[in-house]
C-alpha cells in the first residue's frame, strides 16, 4: 500500500535528494514555525490538550517528526510514529479538519522560508511541489490511522 502511495505521488530518487536539500533550508526555521504553529493552535483555542506545560515537548517531536520525513526515512520508527500522530490526535478528539488545516499553516511557513531563500526560481518551485508531496504522504498516513491502527 505504501509503495503504491508512494509511486502515485512521484517520491522517486529526483524527490528524495529535493526533499534532503529541502531539509537543510528548512532546518534553522523549524523551531520558530512549529512555536507559532503552536501558538496559533492556543489563540484560536482548538484543543485543550495543548499547553504552555505540553508544548514543549510537542514541538520536538514535531520537529523530528518533519526531519524523518524529509529524509525520506520510510522506517519502521517512521510508520510507528505516523501511527502515534493519528491515533494520539483521535484519542485528543481532534477533528480531522483541524489537523489538515494545521498542516496547511504549517505549510505556509515552509513556503516562506523557500520563497525567501536565494535559489533558483526553478529550484524554489520543485521545493513546493516536494513539500506538496511530502506533506501528502505524511497526512495521508496518520489519517488513515485515525480509524485503522495498523496500516498495511
Ligand atoms: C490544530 C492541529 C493540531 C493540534 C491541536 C495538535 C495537538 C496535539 C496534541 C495535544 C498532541 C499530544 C497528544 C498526546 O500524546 O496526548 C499531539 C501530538 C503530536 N502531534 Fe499534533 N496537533 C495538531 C496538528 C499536528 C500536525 C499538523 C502535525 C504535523 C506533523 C502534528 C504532529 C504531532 C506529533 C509528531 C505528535 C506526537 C505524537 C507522538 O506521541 O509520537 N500535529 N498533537
Amino acid at each position: 500500500m505504501f509503495e503504491k502511495l508512494q509511486t502515485f505521488l512521484e517520491i522517486d530518487d529526483e524527490a528524495r535528494s529535493s526533499a534532503f536539500a529541502l531539509s537543510q533550508l528548512l532546518a534553522p526555521h523549524f523551531d520558530r514555525a512549529i512555536e507559532e504553529f503552536y501558538a496559533t493552535v492556543q489563540e484560536f483555542d482548538i484543543n485543550p490538550n495543548v499547553t504552555h506545560r505540553t508544548v514543549p515537548a510537542l514541538k520536538e517531536k514535531q520537529k523530528q517528526h518533519w526531519l524523518a520525513l524529509f529524509h525520506s526515512r520510510f522506517d519502521d520508527n517512521f510508520f510507528s510514529s505516523i501511527s502515534r500522530i493519528g491515533v494520539r490526535h483521535r484519542d485528543i478528539e481532534l477533528n480531522p479538519m483541524w489537523y489538515v488545516a494545521g498542516y496547511t499553516r504549517l505549510k505556509m511557513a515552509f513556503v516562506d522560508v523557500i520563497v525567501r531563500s536565494d535559489l533558483h526560481v526553478v529550484t524554489k518551485g520543485q521545493m513546493v511541489k516536494t513539500l506538496d508531496k511530502y506533506i501528502a504522504i505524511d497526512m495521508a498516513l496518520a489519517l488513515s490511522a485515525y480509524d485503522a491502527v495498523i496500516l498495511d
